[in-house]
């Protein structure tokens, strides 16, 4: 059975694939920073033997190091690894943008993604993917979205560099922007919409294993869905 590593598991798009891999027969090891959450995680699927949790802050380097040597405890080497967690922090100008916001929405968004990728990539297997996931706000400019945007560019360039440095290994990578999904931080970045009007997290999930069937030649994959 292949091994899936995936940060942010507990909720929205991160559980969906949490959910659909393990249906797969995969075998997935993931992390949040909610104890009760994942707890509530393991209960929910009735417990099953596949399934591996762990509490993470995937921006503190010591958390994440030892959420990544767990996943090897628990799985062996892995097939993929989807740095899925990430904050969206505050819709405002850099003007106003607080401090302590934007340091903590690079700690997760791209130092997390950092940490988390080089201390995996010794144990990823040959011909596995790392997928990131990205942004429409890491693509294209998007005046507001202050450090979100500004750590899903990075998101985006980490993959180019990353891919290009695993191409020996035979480790794809792609930088992933799943476009809107009804979640926790799309309900937050858009409190006035109505969440029925975007798609479910379900598709996501799908959709990355779609891709896995088909790898793609780009680096950078935009769906809308
Ligand atoms: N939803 C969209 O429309 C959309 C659009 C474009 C891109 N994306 C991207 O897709 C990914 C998933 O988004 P989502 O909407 O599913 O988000 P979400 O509903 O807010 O879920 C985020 C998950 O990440 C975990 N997490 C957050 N910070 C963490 C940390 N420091 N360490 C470990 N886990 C952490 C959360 O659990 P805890 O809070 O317990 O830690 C939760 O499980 C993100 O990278 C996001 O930027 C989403």
């Amino acid at each position: 059975m292949p091994n899936l590593i995936i940060t942010g598991g507990t909720r929205g798009i991160g559980r969906a694939v949490v959910e659909l891999f393990l249906k797969e027969g995969w075998n997935v090891c993931t992390c949040a920073r909610k104890e009760e959450a994942l707890k509530g995680l393991k209960e929910e699927l009735k417990n099953p033997k596949n399934l591996y949790v762990k509490v993470c802050d995937v921006g503190d380097k010591n958390s994440a190091k030892a959420f990544v040597e767990f996943c090897k405890e628990k799985l062996g080497n892995f097939d993929l690894l989807i740095n899925n967690a990430s904050i969206l922090g505050e819709r405002e100008s850099i003007e106003n943008y607080p401090e302590d916001v934007w340091e903590e929405v690079i700690r997760i968004n791209l130092n997390g993604v950092f940490y988390i990728t080089k201390y995996a990539i010794p144990y990823m297997k040959e011909g596995g993917v790392i997928i990131n996931m990205s942004s429409g706000a890491g693509k294209r400019s998007a005046p507001y979205w202050g450090a979100y945007a500004v750590s899903k560019f990075g998101v985006e360039g980490f993959s180019l560099l990353l891919s290009e440095e695993l191409k020996g290994k035979k480790i794809k990578v792609y930088a992933l922007n799943p476009g809107a999904t009804r979640t926790q931080m799309r309900a937050k970045a858009y409190p006035r919409e109505d969440p029925l009007t975007v798609k479910p997290p379900e598709k996501v999930a799908e959709f990355i294993l779609l891709l896995l069937k088909k790898l793609p030649q780009v680096v950078s994959v935009d769906w809308e869905g």
